[in-house]
């Protein structure tokens, strides 16, 4: 069955279209379109997601992306007929009003582009009902009930953590690359820019085929806004059995990234830094191994200082239970870095190093507490954070300590988008799973505080 998925929880405009098929042991996914729209740009000035601006950009960009993916996909044809505007008004077209009222903006896109296209053969329309942003969700949620009326075509509520879940499962059908364990794996997907700076990711047809999960499982669930260790005894069988008391770990990221100066989203900023401070470090440890060795390299060693000069807490660590929190560590960054006079690159690189070091420290010793408490077989990472190469590395060796099967999403899929939403109901459909209510009367609703349950 075809799929289009609808995602935007947060600042995301996102929207694919996949082939679902195949059974419960060999499923199949065909990704036939995939397109990102990113509002980073626009958030920046603000230095995180304001969410009236997050609801007006997901307005205005949805129907643009919509006839782009359409077309990448192949479908989308113009009708041989050009309704008139009274045959639109008299048509399905006329429910339209009600379903789009507070979005006028995609109710005007909507009434020029949908009347005058070709049915797509699309079987179902996968949406974001929540968590995330309330006005944002809306949205995504409003553009699939319109779709949904015009075309005659079932609304498949999806919960965005299950979809962090299900994008670790990925792998590629053709050369059976466990995708996402080697990070900065190939990938198939494009990359490429359009106007405003904002950034679309394209992805043409390719087959997928999933890991096949040995349970129980456990999901360390990473993103701006949740931090959450889920257990999964059987497919789509979740409980929540550890969760941040305060910030979730990317909102940390972006909150420190903002104290040392950086740009929002501060994860990747704070990651790479740290990358080049660690390198650089077991570079002066080679060199000064060499010069010990008496190998005459000349290195100024007292012009680096490495013994570091910040040392974080480890939030939680000895809390007993699964829980997390980040909020007391951005504290003591925010009171280590207030004394500096000057902010150097130098220091900077260095409190990003210890700050990711004490971010992963918690992460993995809670997961780790997780995988001893429930016999987990399998581990899988999701969310925006799971890009971060220092927190993949870490999480991997302790899976490899455990023996676990270890899936991470590819950095690419990792963060918010639209593959990961159809991903989620192609796999309810194939195994014959349930659906939220929240979608049979047509009536779907956004839950901003949605959590993953049984
Ligand atoms: O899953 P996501 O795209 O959106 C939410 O559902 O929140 O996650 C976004 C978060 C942001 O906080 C961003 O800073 C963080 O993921 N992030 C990273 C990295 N890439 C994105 N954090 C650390 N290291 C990264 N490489
Ligand atoms: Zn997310």
């Amino acid at each position: 069955m075809i799929i289009l998925g609808i995602e935007t929880s947060c600042d995301e405009t996102a929207l694919s279209l996949i082939e679902a098929s195949g059974t419960k042991d060999t499923p199949e996914i065909k990704v036939l379109a995939n397109l990102v729209h990113s509002q980073v740009e626009i958030h920046k000035e603000y230095g995180g997601v304001f969410p009236a601006l997050a609801k007006r950009e997901h307005s205005q960009n949805l129907l643009p992306l919509f006839k782009k993916l359409l077309t990448e996909a192949g479908f989308g044809n113009s009708k041989s007929e050009i309704l008139n505007p009274k045959q639109i008004l008299d048509s399905r077209f006329s429910i339209i009003d009600s379903i789009l009222d507070r979005e006028p903006e995609l109710l005007k896109q909507f009434l020029e582009f949908l009347p005058n296209i070709e049915k797509p053969p699309i079987d179902a329309i996968a949406v974001t009902e929540g968590p995330g942003l309330e006005p944002a969700l809306w949205v995504g949620v409003n553009f699939a009930r319109a779709l949904a009326a015009v075309w005659d075509i079932p609304i498949l509520p999806i919960n965005h953590m299950e979809g962090h879940i299900v994008s670790a499962l990925l792998r590629d059908a053709e050369t059976a690359d466990l995708r996402g364990l080697d990070p900065g794996s190939r990938t198939s997907q494009t990359r490429f820019t359009t106007g405003h700076g904002a950034e679309q990711r394209g992805n043409n047809a390719t087959n997928y085929q999933l890991q096949t999960i040995n349970f129980p499982a456990l999901a360390l669930l990473i993103s701006g806004g949740h931090t959450e260790l889920v257990l999964i005894k059987d497919w789509f069988d979740y409980e929540i059995v550890g969760e941040t008391l305060d910030d979730a770990v990317g909102e940390a990221f972006d909150k420190v990234a903002r104290i040392l100066g950086l740009p929002y989203p501060g994860g990747p900023q704070i990651s790479a830094l740290a990358e080049k401070s660690r390198a650089e470090i077991s570079q002066i440890n080679a060199d000064k191994n060499a010069d010990e060795r008496g190998y005459g390299i000349s290195v100024n060693l007292r012009n680096h200082p490495r013994s570091s000069a910040f040392h974080f807490p480890r939030p939680m660590k000895n809390s007993g239970d699964l829980n997390f929190s980040f909020s007391g560590l951005k504290t003591a960054v925010l009171y280590a870095v207030k004394n500096i006079p000057t902010l150097t690159n130098e220091i900077i690189m260095e409190v990003a190093r210890e700050f990711e070091d004490a971010a992963t420290e918690s992460l993995t010793f809670k997961t780790e507490k997780a995988v001893e408490t429930y016999g987990i077989k399998t581990l899988i990472v999701g969310g925006g954070v799971s890009a971060n190469i220092h927190i993949r590395r870490e999480l991997k060796k302790m899976a490899a300590r455990h023996s676990l099967d270890f899936f991470v999403s590819t950095p690419e899929i990792a963060t918010d988008n639209a593959l990961m939403i159809a991903l989620a109901a192609g796999m309810r459909k194939i195994f014959g799973a349930r659906f939220a209510d929240n979608g049979k009367s047509g009536a779907l609703k956004a839950v901003g505080n949605l959590r993953l349950s049984a």
